[in-house]
C-alpha cells in the first residue's frame, strides 16, 4: 500500500498511473477503522483495479467541538488493517490540504429538506461540513464509484444528492451495516463506550428490531413512541427514533402496508452519541 498525505503526490501518482475512473474505488473513513469499513474496502477490492481508502477527521462535520476533540484515532492499527485488506492507496491529507482556504469560507450546498430533518435536524451544520470534505476528495481522487456504509443511512442519501447537484461521475455503492454479536451496529464511537456502556447500547438495535417486527398497516406512533420510551428507561438521551420512507426519508406516522420504509434513531449514552437504522421491506 502507498501512502499519500499531499493531494498533488496522488493526482500525479494517478494521472501516471492511467487507471479508468470506472475501475477506480474510494473510501472516505475519519479512522479508528473496525471491520465494517474493511467490509467495504474488501467490496471495493472485488470491484476494481485500485482502491484508494482516506483517512481524515474532518473538523467541519463535528457541530459539536467536544465530539471532535474525543473522536478516537488508531492510525497506526488502521494502516495495519488497510495493508491486510489488500487497499492499494491510502490518503491522509492534512486540514490545510482539504481547506486550503480555512475553515470559515466554505462553500454551502443546496441539499433540500434532507438537511433539516433527523441528523439535520439535530446536528446543524453537518450534512454541509461531510459535503465539503466528500466533494473536495472525490476532486482530488476522482473514482468511478464510492463506497459507504448504510449505518449513515442519511449520509449515503445526502451523497447521492451531492453527486447528483454537482453531476459528478461517481457511483455511490451502499453496503450493508456490519454488527457486533449482540447487535450493535459497528461504529468507530463504541471505541469511546464504557464496560457498562458497551452493554446498554446494543438496546438501540433492539428498539428498531421490534419496531420492523411489529409494525402494521396504519398508525405507526405507538411503535415509536414506546422505543424512545425503553431507550430513556434504559438510560439514553433520544434524540429521535423515526419511520420513514427508504427512499426519500420522508417522516411516516402511518403506513400504507406497502411503501419500503427505514426505521432510525440516534440516542447519547453519557457524551456518546450512537445511530442506526434498519430497513423495512413489506412482508
Ligand atoms: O462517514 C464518515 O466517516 C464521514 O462522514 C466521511 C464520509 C468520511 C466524511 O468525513
Amino acid at each position: 500500500m502507498i501512502i499519500f498525505k499531499r493531494p498533488a503526490d496522488l493526482r500525479s501518482y494517478l494521472l501516471a498511473k492511467e487507471t479508468p475512473r470506472q475501475a477506480t474505488g474510494f473510501i472516505p473513513t475519519m479512522g479508528a477503522l473496525h471491520s465494517g469499513h474493511i467490509s467495504l474496502i474488501t467490496k471495493a477490492r472485488n470491484e476494481n483495479q485500485l482502491v484508494i481508502c482516506s483517512i481524515f477527521v474532518n473538523p467541519t462535520q463535528f457541530n459539536d467541538p467536544k465530539d471532535f476533540e474525543k473522536y478516537p484515532s488508531t492510525i497506526e492499527n488502521d494502516i495495519c488493517l488497510l495493508e491486510q485488506s489488500a487497499c492499494d492507496i491510502l490518503f491522509l491529507p492534512s486540514v490545510m490540504d482539504i481547506y486550503p482556504n480555512g475553515i470559515d469560507i466554505i462553500r454551502q450546498y443546496d441539499l433540500g429538506p434532507l438537511e433539516r430533518i433527523l441528523e439535520g435536524q439535530f446536528r446543524p451544520g453537518h450534512f454541509q461540513g461531510v459535503c465539503q470534505v466528500v466533494n473536495r476528495l472525490l476532486e482530488i481522487v476522482m473514482p468511478g464509484k464510492l463506497y459507504l456504509g448504510q449505518k449513515d443511512f442519511q449520509q449515503c442519501m445526502v451523497l447521492k444528492k451531492l453527486i447528483s447537484l454537482l453531476g459528478i461521475d461517481t457511483e455511490v455503492i451502499v453496503c450493508p451495516t456490519l454488527r457486533e454479536p449482540d447487535g450493535l451496529a459497528m461504529s468507530s464511537r463504541n471505541l469511546r463506550l464504557n464496560q457498562t456502556e458497551r452493554k446498554t447500547a446494543t438496546a438501540i438495535y433492539h428498539a428498531l428490531l421490534t419496531i420492523k417486527d411489529n409494525i402494521k398497516l396504519g398508525d405507526t406512533r405507538l411503535l415509536t413512541q414506546s422505543a424512545r420510551q425503553n431507550l430513556s428507561e434504559a438510560g439514553f438521551k433520544v434524540d429521535y427514533v423515526e419511520i420513514a420512507k427508504s427512499e426519500t426519508l420522508e417522516i411516516l406516522q402511518s403506513w400504507d402496508g406497502t411503501t419500503p420504509l427505514v426505521t432510525l434513531a440516534a440516542a447519547y449514552l453519557n457524551d456518546i452519541r450512537l445511530i442506526d437504522n434498519l430497513l423495512i421491506q413489506a412482508s
